[in-house]
């Protein structure tokens, strides 16, 4: 991995930083991606199943289907890549993390300063009453039924069609308003308003580093696109922007 030197300054100076995740950060925990050659939505097809409408015609298959899914990411481990951003939120000024994975790796990194664009496939919450179920005792239970009310409860993401969560998306805009960098990693860039963020960025002279085994709709706009995985890429950038670091302290 190659960065100009102008972009390493800018990136070991920085005090207001931003890394803007999506699913190929986890799929080396062995979460499947949505799009590209594994991912989960070219055998299953989950647009049909991830609405409103869908949940209310066949509630039980779509709770069946979160459920496992919460089966594999309850499994599934934080990577290397989930503990550099650990590392970063310790290494500058100002550091936010801003997901659009429903999986918990991040939080259960170590992660503190989250922003969940698309919810949290650990809540769920009762559509009569509202009463809340999060954490794993909602599978143990079985039931997708509220005990109170006997309503529906339904996952606390975002589905098509759906708002983001208000408080979340003002915490992501107001960091990217103020961004310096911003890294994008293991997102096809493709779902809005997400992927506004990093032309905001760019829009106020920000930086732009993107990690993707891929190209994306972003790589144009990236200072620097670099193909390969993000947890050897951000491995690597953390020890140059300490190199950086330290010879300037000398
Ligand atoms: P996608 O599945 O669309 O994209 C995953 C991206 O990760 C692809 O561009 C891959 O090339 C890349 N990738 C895979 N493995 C990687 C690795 N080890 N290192 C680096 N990159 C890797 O996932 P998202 O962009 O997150 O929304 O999808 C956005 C939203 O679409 C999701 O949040 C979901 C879906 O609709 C909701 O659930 C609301
Ligand atoms: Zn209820």
């Amino acid at each position: 991995m190659i960065l100009a030197e102008d972009i390493l300054d800018g990136l070991s100076s920085a005090r207001n930083v931003v890394a803007l995740t999506g699913a190929g950060i986890s799929s080396e925990s062995g979460v499947p991606t949505f799009r590209g050659a594994n991912g989960l939505w070219s055998k299953l097809k989950p647009e049909e199943l991830a609405n409103f409408d869908a949940f209310l015609k066949n509630p039980e298959l779509v709770s069946e289907w979160y459920k496992h899914r919460r089966e594999i990411t309850r499994v599934a481990k934080p990577n290397a890549a989930h503990f550099a951003l650990v590392e970063m939120e310790k290494m500058f000024r100002h550091f936010t993390l801003v997901t659009q994975n429903i999986d918990n790796l991040h939080r259960r990194a170590g992660s503190t300063n989250i922003a969940e664009l698309h919810g949290n496939i650990e809540r769920n919450y009762c559509l009569g009453c509202q009463r809340r179920y999060d954490g794993e005792d909602f599978d143990k239970n079985g039931s997708f039924r509220c005990v109170d009310c006997g309503s529906l409860i339904r996952p606390d993401i975002v589905w098509f069609g759906e708002m983001l969560p208000s408080s979340q998306w003002e915490i992501a805009e107001n960091a990217a308003e103020n961004a310096e960098v911003m890294y994008v990693i293991g997102t096809s860039a493709v779902v809005y308003p997400a992927a506004q963020l990093p032309m905001d960025v760019k829009r106020n002279g920000g930086l732009i580093i993107e990690i993707n085994m891929e190209r994306t709709p972003i790589s144009e706009l990236a200072d620097a696109s670099i193909q390969g995985s993000a947890s050897e890429i951000l491995k690597e950038i953390i020890v140059k922007i300490k190199e950086k670091i330290s010879e300037e302290s000398i």
